[in-house]
């Protein structure tokens, strides 16, 4: 044993010492509560997918004649095929609810604040970046739905004054759905987005080691209790609880209410009913509210706004005295997303 310990040692001049001085951040106290630290619930779905889709794109292929009939042998033909895909769509389905509630932690909290904007815009990028990988994802199952869902997300986007057209045509391989529009979702979603979100992870996480999170005591912690306790072994361990609790609660869906399989997409029969997957319905609702460069005119300044909301709330508290309003732009903000994603699940039209 101490032969290959000296071995490691002789070319990996790195103590045990060193390393534990590098990986164990002291934590504020109220990291123990699963709000406060939901951060790392999104990261480890993120690898549950990473895994579960290198299984899956094994055996997808992407193209027109051959999309449906793969995803149809993975779910009832390869073995644990099902489950695998289960696995794949409700991890996706949490970790989207996961990133929009650890925003939400983040903003109520004012985590987002001076020194903190270049991450909340950086955590921005990883939102949108979600959001896109779950539109592509549910795209390439090519049936009925999720075909009229990408024809419909792509006549959206030619509507974006000056640069529609041409993001439409880069987004589909040409000016409508084609043989190659698929294929470019397949590099889109299991390529491109993907790197770039582990890019963003990587500045995402070394700013949070650089500033290290926000400080926060609770009126009900007593006085004498330290505020701080060690990333590794204390905090290591939680996020390890966590992370089983999930394997648990992704496996019973997985297999209670598995991923199912629509008709195949008849690029000649528009359905009656077309609805993208959850997450976009409080758009889609927008969308069906105003008219289309209207919609998406709003939609883009909404987006904006939310990208440098942490200047304008900085603003706000110089400039007024109401330095709290952020909260209530947020309830009236959240109140309205779930106002209109529960009328868009609710009617057919
Ligand atoms: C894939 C998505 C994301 C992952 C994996 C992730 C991961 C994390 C982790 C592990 C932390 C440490 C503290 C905690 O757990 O709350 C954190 C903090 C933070 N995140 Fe994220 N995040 C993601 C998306 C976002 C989004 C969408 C935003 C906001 C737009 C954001 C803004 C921030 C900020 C400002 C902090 C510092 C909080 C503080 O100082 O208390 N993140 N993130």
């Amino acid at each position: 044993m101490g032969f290959i310990t000296q071995w490691i040692r002789d070319r990996l001049p790195i103590s045990g010492d060193q390393l534990r001085e590098w990986t164990n951040e002291p934590v504020p106290n109220h990291l123990k509560r699963w709000w406060f630290c939901l951060g790392g619930t999104p990261a480890y779905l993120f690898v549950v997918q990473i895994a579960t889709g290198i299984l899956l794109a094994f055996y997808y292929k992407p193209a027109p004649t051959t999309a449906y009939e793969s995803i149809r042998y993975i779910t009832d033909e390869a073995r644990f095929g099902w489950y695998i895909r289960g696995l794949h769509k409700w991890a996706a389905t949490l970790m989207i609810a996961a990133v929009i509630l650890h925003q939400m932690r983040v903003y109520f909290t004012g985590a987002y604040r001076k020194p903190r904007e270049i991450n909340w815009m950086v955590g921005m990028c990883l939102l949108l970046c979600t959001l896109l990988t779950g539109f592509t994802g549910y795209s390439l199952v090519y049936e009925q739905l999720s075909y009229w869902g990408a024809t419909v997300g792509a006549n959206i986007t030619d509507t974006v004054p000056v640069i529609g057209g041409f993001l439409k045509e880069m987004l589909l391989g040409g000016e409508a759905y084609n043989d190659r529009t698929l294929s470019r979702f397949f590099i889109i979603h299991g390529a491109v987005l993907p790197v770039a979100m582990i890019a963003l992870l990587v500045v995402h996480i070394t700013l949070i080691r650089l500033q290290g999170v926000t400080e926060f005591r609770f009126s009900d912690e007593p006085e004498d209790q330290p505020d701080h306790f060690n990333f590794f072994p204390d905090h290591f361990y939680t996020e390890l609880i966590i992370g089983l609790i999930l394997m648990i609660l992704l496996s019973a869906l997985a297999t209670i209410l598995p991923a199912q399989l629509g008709p195949p997409a008849d690029p000649l029969t528009t359905p009656e009913i077309i609805k993208p997957e959850w997450f976009f319905y409080v758009a889609f609702r927008w969308l069906k509210l105003f008219s289309g460069t209207v919609a998406v005119l709003t939609t883009g300044l909404i987006v904006f706004v939310m990208f440098v909301w942490p200047f304008i709330d900085a603003w706000f508290r110089r400039r007024t005295r109401a330095s709290e309003a952020s909260v209530w732009i947020g309830i009236a903000a959240v109140l309205l997303i779930i106002g209109l994603t529960v009328w868009e699940a609710a009617v057919a039209h």
